[in-house]
């Protein structure tokens, strides 16, 4: 079975692939049953150079960038990598929750240009405590829940805006973002969820809150989100934004904003862990076998 993948996926799993070739699809490509792609846009386009595809597997737990509607229309099948990347993107999410609340950048920032004995012991140094402070959770699935529990661990408030019968800390998304010093999405990009973070919504966060985002950057109105951030209003840990790698200018001057570049899945272990599922699902489709982890 001729696999194609867009690029090559880091640990063992990999080797297990037989009769795989590595490369852009830049032009027809009749022979192709399996395509591995990673990030990469799948549309109705990309299907028509590879006619007798039968899978598309993507590498991630979010499959935005492939139309699954018109693979179901010709008959491939779509798998994604969901429940390996749980605990790494939540610590990514932590991590700039951290980072942005007590200025980890900036302070290291400060020290290295030699500025310690400055202006270190007057006040304006000081940052925000993340203890006690309440942390609002927009989507809650098996990673916002990994938030959660590290947020607690944190002494964090937790609030969240999936409803679980008698959840005392459920809130309706406009609710929970009036409420929350910290904001931190684990949405998946669908029709419903492209935008949600309006201009309107930012404006509804609190002075001073802090917004983290490691789920997809079109959640939220990028423009609106810069506008904040330049005001100096609000707050950012940043992993995804909404043309990567295009990183709006404006940002990389700001002292109140954590970039990341889409790095939430990027530990080797978890990576690994992302091949490990892809390939038993080229495989599976090889062997004639159900795939592991088919999109529904
Ligand atoms: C991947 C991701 O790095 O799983 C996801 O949804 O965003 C990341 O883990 C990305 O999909 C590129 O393959």
């Amino acid at each position: 079975m001729r696999i194609l993948a867009t690029r090559r996926l880091p640990g063992e799993a990999w080797e297990e692939l037989s009769d795989v070739e590595i490369g852009a699809l830049d032009g027809p490509r009749p022979d192709v049953e399996a395509l591995i792609v990673a990030g990469d846009r799948v549309d109705g386009g990309v299907l028509d150079l590879v006619p007798s595809v039968r899978l598309v597997a993507s590498y991630g737990v979010g499959y935005d960038n492939v139309d699954v509607d018109a693979c179901r229309a010709r008959g491939v099948a779509v798998t994604n990598t969901p429940g390996v990347l749980d605990a790494a993107t939540a610590d990514l999410a932590m991590a700039l929750v951290l980072a942005v609340r007590r200025r980890v950048v900036e302070a290291d920032a400060l020290v290295r240009a030699g500025g310690w004995g400055s202006s270190w012991s007057a006040g304006p140094f000081l940052s925000r405590e993340v203890s006690g402070a309440t942390l609002g959770i927009v989507g809650f699935g098996r990673i916002g829940a990994a938030v959660a529990r590290r947020a607690r661990a944190f002494d964090m408030r937790v609030l969240v805006n999936r409803r679980r019968t008698g959840d005392p800390d459920y809130r309706e998304l406009d609710e929970l973002l009036r409420e929350s010093d910290v904001v931190t999405l684990h949405t998946p990009l669908t029709s419903e969820t492209r935008g949600l973070i309006s201009r309107e919504r930012l404006a509804l966060l609190r002075d001073g809150a802090t917004l983290v985002n490691t789920a997809r950057g079109t959640i939220v109105d990028e423009d609106a989100l810069v506008a904040e951030l330049v005001s100096g209003r609000i707050s950012a840990g940043l992993d995804v934004f909404a043309h990567e790698p295009h990183v709006p200018d404006a940002l990389l001057r700001l002292p109140n904003v954590v970039l990341t570049p889409h790095v939430a899945s990027a530990t080797e272990e978890t990576r690994a862990a992302m091949t490990r599922v892809v390939v038993d699902n080229v495989l599976a489709l090889a062997r004639g076998e159900p795939l592991p982890t088919p999109v529904s």
